[in-house]
């Protein structure tokens, strides 16, 4: 029996409003997030995987906007909130770490303060506790000698360390629910690595659920036990991970496994997928990956698939797998 879902998202919607016309930018994106569980979130750059992050917490920058769905915690709606109600679900309840964590950090602050004040602000701890109890979490993410580190400014870490402060961040309060959007990507293989395993330990103390976010399927790989892959702002297919990647469904997640680099592949370079995403303002007519699909038939350019059931757990967005 799979466990309650901590997070329940239906039909989300964003849309940026240009004089070119609404760009749907994700499009009825639903899903469950189930607790100790990963969720990756896979597509090209400019699919809609960032946005559909940042709606996840209300946090979409303007012009654009949330134009529909609902975001439910514990069966709470999160977009139905006030800004100070989110805010107190924000970092408590729900975290998030970046690609980038020093847009994230303060650069005039030590990040011992800084994991301090996510405890001081959440959990009403007293200073000076909140600073123990940050370099232990220091110390946890494996940070060497952290009572020396919590001292120095972002600036004076290197990426993964920075990223595991981040992560220190975002655990600290014991969050349901932790949002990795591209959290390794800025990292070199050795220490991307290292990221993960930190991740997954966390996730199996805490029983986080998470949605990790990856234009990378081979990342998404090692770690999600179910995936979704999202081609200009739809989800076209989503599947247990095992399945996914020995028998996908989607032709878009073919072209995309395809195009991995493989160990035992010699004969040079992968074969990339033609053509690139679709502008969101003039988008194909029927099937949005029509134009790229080799596995198109007329009937793909006038009818939009819809996200049907395959059996087995697996969904599809193809009018030639699930009619
Ligand atoms: N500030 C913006 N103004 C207009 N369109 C935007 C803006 N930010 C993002 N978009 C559109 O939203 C799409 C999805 O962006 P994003 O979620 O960041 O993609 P991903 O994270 O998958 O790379 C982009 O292709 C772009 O067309
Ligand atoms: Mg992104």
């Amino acid at each position: 029996m799979p466990r309650q879902p901590v997070l329940e998202v239906r039909d989300l919607e964003v849309t940026f409003a240009s004089e070119r016309g609404v760009a749907r930018v994700v499009d009825g994106v639903s899903f469950d997030l189930a607790p100790g569980r990963t969720l990756g979130l896979v597509g090209e750059s400019g699919c809609g995987k960032s946005l559909t992050a940042l709606a996840l917490l209300g946090l979409v920058p303007p012009p654009g906007q949330i134009a529909g769905g609902t975001v439910r915690l514990d069966g709470r709606d999160l977009l139905a909130l006030t800004e100070a109600e989110r805010d107190a679900v924000r970092g408590r309840r729900i975290a998030m770490i970046f690609q980038e964590p020093m847009t994230a950090l303060n650069p005039v602050f030590t990040v011992g303060d800084q994991i301090a004040e996510v405890l001081r602000v959440h959990g009403g701890v007293p200073r000076r506790q909140a600073l123990e109890t940050a370099v232990a979490m220091m110390g946890r993410v494996g940070i060497a000698d952290p009572q020396a580190r919590a001292d120095a400014f972002p600036h004076q870490l290197s990426g993964g360390m920075r990223q595991r402060v981040m992560i220190a961040m975002a655990m600290i309060c014991r969050p349901d629910v932790l949002i990795a959007d591209e959290p390794t990507t800025a990292l070199d293989v050795t220490v991307q690595a290292q990221i993960l395993d930190l991740m997954l330990g966390m996730q199996a103390e805490f029983g986080t659920a998470i949605l990790f976010i990856s234009h990378d399927l081979g990342v998404v790989s090692e770690v999600a036990d179910d995936v979704m892959v999202m081609y200009a702002g739809r989800i076209v297919e989503h599947s247990p991970a095992t399945s996914l990647f020995s028998a996908p469904l989607h032709p878009y997640t073919l072209g995309l496994l395809q195009a991995l680099p493989r160990v035992d592949r010699h004969l040079g370079r992968p074969p990339a997928m033609r053509g690139g995403m679709p502008d969101p303002c003039a988008l194909p007519r029927g099937c949005r990956y029509s134009d790229r699909c080799p596995m198109a038939e007329n009937m793909c350019r006038t009818r939009e698939p819809s996200l049907n059931g395959a059996g087995a757990g697996r969904w599809v967005a193809c009018l030639k797998v699930a009619p």
